[in-house]
């Protein structure tokens, strides 16, 4: 393999950070340019829908790596500079200032940003959307604003139902709008779904499930310049009704960011395309996180994961393949079981795996009633699991399920169905279940 002297990272979120620092722990000693758009250092998005929005968190304060670790490490660090283009045949990319970085290896890091709200049902743009500290802060101060008495939120996926969670602790009023026929679909099997639905409505959140919003009106410009994004405004619905309201916010999805590689010509399809070992079309170039769909071997199948926990591993896995250079006989495929969390009003949410992957679906209810778990089984494998229940009664179960997959153990569904039957003993070579992340929310 040519020498490696120079790595440019485009994507300074967690996955780019994580990148750079798997880099150094693998021992690479050339140069490191971790390029990013924003003007903070690599921060942790989970606590901007939690801790910051209940107003015990500064947005973007929880950095991702220890802030001493770029000039420890001989990082460079360029923030609040967009790359506007890559020249694979030059292996340079192009910041929009003008600048250009010649690179051995590009990594892109470049995340997802959030959907918004199509101009022609949105045409004042008053939906607010969360994705970035900036994002935090504006819908914080909204929801403190007096005059925000109630909040319309479009999308009843992770984002919209965290932030219905924080306005109602703010003590406002919620209605959510989901246009699919249930809550969290693209994370939550059907059987979970309304157990998290009457969480919801026992605290006071009124959701609308299948309902299509068809224009957002404002009734009413703001006079204030201080709380701006609150004022009165109209959600017209397809089936006729409409919501009044004074803050409209919009968590309908994340779409990852592939502008760049998708100029340069790398090969692209809802995220950038990449091998289990995280190269894209161009062998010099890999990328990870929330922008990559990478072929996952135990799954079979090409996979984008949104996850927090995901986007570090991922990074560090392909960052030591390109660190280590290692020769396709001795090179480690990235095989981990994709696994997300979420947290509302109390209650802890994990899925992990894929949940539409099983041919039978298996149900356990803790002795106490207090959590839930579905499994999703196929040829008595298991594929997926997800989990609700009270916080930090949970992890330990959930964590097992991702090792039964990673190793792909056979279970008994009765056997998985049995709140008497402790999930470790259906593995029992499994090694002791470790808490699978730090407190970061
Ligand atoms: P990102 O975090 O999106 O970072 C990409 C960075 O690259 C951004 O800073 C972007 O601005 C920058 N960039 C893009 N293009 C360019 C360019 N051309 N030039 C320079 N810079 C560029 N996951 C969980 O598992 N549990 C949770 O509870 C959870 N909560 C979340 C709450 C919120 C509000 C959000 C937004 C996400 C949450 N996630 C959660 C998901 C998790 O945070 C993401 O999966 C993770 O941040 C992905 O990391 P990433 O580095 O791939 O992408
Ligand atoms: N009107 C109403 N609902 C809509 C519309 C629409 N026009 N379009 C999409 N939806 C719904 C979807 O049916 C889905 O239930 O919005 C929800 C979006 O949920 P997610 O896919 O979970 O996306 P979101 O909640 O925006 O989260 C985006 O943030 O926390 C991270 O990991 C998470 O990466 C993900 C990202």
């Amino acid at each position: 393999m040519p020498s490696l002297r120079h790595v440019v990272i485009v994507g300074a979120g967690r996955a780019g950070a994580s990148a750079a620092a798997a880099l150094r722990a693998e021992g690479f000693d050339g140069s490191i340019r971790l390029v990013g758009d924003e003007s903070l250092p690599p921060y942790e998005r989970p606590p901007l829908s939690k801790a910051v929005l209940a107003g015990t968190a500064a947005a973007g304060a929880q950095q991702v790596l220890a802030p001493d670790f770029y000039r420890e490490q001989h990082v460079e660090l360029l923030l609040g500079q967009a790359a506007s283009a890559v020249d694979l045949s030059a292996r340079c990319v192009e910041l929009a200032g003008g600048a250009r970085l010649s690179y051995d290896h590009l990594i892109l890091a470049t995340g997802a940003r959030a959907r918004r709200l199509p101009p022609d049902l949105d045409p004042e743009r008053r939906a607010l959307a969360l994705r970035d500290a900036a994002d935090a802060t504006r819908l914080a101060a909204a929801l403190a604003s007096p005059r925000c008495r109630h909040v319309i939120v479009v999308g009843g996926g992770v984002i919209g139902l965290e932030v219905a969670a924080a306005a109602r602790a703010a003590g406002r009023a919620v209605t959510v709008v989901e246009a699919g026929p249930r809550i969290m679909g693209r994370v939550l099997p059907a059987a979970l779904a309304p157990l998290l639905k009457q969480e919801h409505e026992r605290h006071g959140v009124r959701i609308l499930e299948a309902v299509h919003p068809r224009r957002l009106t404002v009734r009413e410009a703001a006079t204030s310049t201080v709380d701006a994004d609150v004022a009165p405004v109209r959600l017209d619905l397809g089936d006729g009704s409409a919501i009044v309201g004074d803050l409209v916010v919009a968590g309908i999805g994340a779409v990852p960011q592939t502008a760049l590689a998708q100029a340069a010509g790398l090969h692209c399809d809802d995220g950038i395309l990449v091998d289990e070992f995280g190269a894209t079309s161009d062998p010099a170039v890999s990328a990870v996180g929330d922008a990559a769909r990478f072929l996952h071997p135990t799954f079979g199948r090409a996979l984008r994961v949104e996850s927090w926990q995901h986007a570090q591993r991922h990074a560090a896995a392909v960052a030591r393949h390109i660190a280590g250079q290692r020769e396709p006989g001795q090179r480690e495929p990235y095989v981990d079981v994709p696994w997300m969390w979420s947290e509302q009003f109390g209650l802890e949410l994990q899925a992990a795996g894929l949940l539409d992957d099983g041919d039978e679906s298996v149900v356990r209810t803790s002795a106490d009633g207090s959590v839930t778990t579905v499994f999703a089984l196929r040829g008595g494998a298991l594929r997926g699991v997800a989990a609700l229940g009270p916080d930090g009664k949970i992890g330990r179960d959930v964590r097992v399920a991702q090792l039964m997959m990673e190793r792909g153990v056979k279970v008994a569904a009765a056997a998985l169905a049995d709140p008497d039957v402790r999930m470790k003993s259906l593995m029992s070579s499994a090694p002791p279940a470790a808490p699978n992340r730090d407190a970061v929310a």
